[in-house]
């Protein structure tokens, strides 16, 4: 089937990316939230990557108003009435994300495919609150969705090739490169990631070495951009916890088990980047 407009829920962290990739992509989009101020923030936030794009000539400046003009708002999943396939970035709560596909499944059309950007989630299991789980799958983009190359397409056992088949396609033609994997926990990357991120919480939590130099000592070791720390703050305390809890919770294997540190910080709503203060203050 064919995928013209484009429909996501949420504009945090990654539904302002994810929309913005499939604007500039030429596909017509319908971002909804909660209310205007974070479409306001979300939309300020299109326009900050925008203009650091241009700056590496990954658009043209001529390009920018015709990218944003493909992005429309809305706070009424009403207005997902006409959309081919919704991607969902709403927060990682189960409950949460399986009443939007509830409502969504009255709204749109038959045909329309259903994708989750969950990170620990059963992708299944959310889609059991519609009556289409065989257009129902995880398209698992990565932080942030403008700068990372690779999207996870989670396939369940109830999946149809065709929609599976079209989803594929359309990462494709957002031109990032789609890679399948099955329903489990972490999928491919989180399951090898968070064993890299609790050890370097842990080292920080066992006083091993200040989270400044666990990431420097990466950095400088691998030359990879980030160390576990800054990862960390990146990604969100919050969705680190529930990826390290999911994994553990499904495969009861120790390493995946999340030092108290983690929890101690979400619980005290340090939750890196998007809070202001993680393992590091931004706040300036
Ligand atoms: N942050 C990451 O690095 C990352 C990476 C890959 C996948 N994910 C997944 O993407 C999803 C979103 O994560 P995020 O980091 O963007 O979270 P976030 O908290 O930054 O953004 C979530 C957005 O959803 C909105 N929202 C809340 N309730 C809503 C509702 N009922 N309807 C519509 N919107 C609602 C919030 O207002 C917010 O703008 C999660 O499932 C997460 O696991 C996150």
């Amino acid at each position: 089937m064919e995928i013209k407009k484009i429909g996501v829920i949420g504009i945090g962290s990654m539904g302002n990316g994810i929309a913005q990739v499939a604007a500039e992509a030429g596909f017509d989009v319908i971002v909804q939230d909660i209310n205007d101020e974070i479409i306001a923030a979300g939309m300020k936030n299109i326009q900050r990557m925008i203009r650091i794009a241009i700056r590496f000539k990954r658009i043209l400046p001529e390009e920018k108003d015709n990218v944003l003009a493909r992005i429309k708002t809305t706070t009424s999943l009403d207005d997902f009435s006409d959309v081919d396939l919704v991607i969902e970035a709403a927060p990682e709560i189960v409950e949460l994300k399986k009443s939007i596909f509830e409502k969504l499944d009255s709204v749109c059309p038959d045909e329309t495919i259903f994708a989750t950007n969950t990170s620990s989630l059963s992708v299944v299991e959310i889609g059991t609150s519609t009556n289409r789980q065989d257009r129902f799958l995880g398209l698992h983009f990565f932080n942030p969705p403008t700068e990372t190359q690779l999207v996870e397409v989670i396939r369940t056992l109830l999946t149809s090739d065709e929609s599976f088949d079209a989803a594929f396609e359309t990462v494709k033609s957002f031109k990032k490169t789609p890679i399948e994997a099955k329903d489990t926990p972490g999928f491919i990357v989180n399951r090898l990631m968070v064993l890299f991120l609790n050890e370097g919480a842990r080292m920080a939590e066992e006083g091993l070495a200040s989270p400044q130099d666990i990431d420097k000592a990466w950095k400088l070791a691998t030359g990879m951009p980030k160390g576990p720390c800054e990862m960390i703050d990146m990604i969100g305390v919050d969705v680190a916890t529930h990826v390290g809890d999911s994994l553990y919770n499904e495969f009861r294997e120790r390493l995946f088990h999340c030092p108290p540190i983690l929890h101690q910080m979400r619980r005290a709503g340090l939750l890196g980047k998007k809070s202001g203060k993680g393992f590091y203050n931004y706040s300036k």
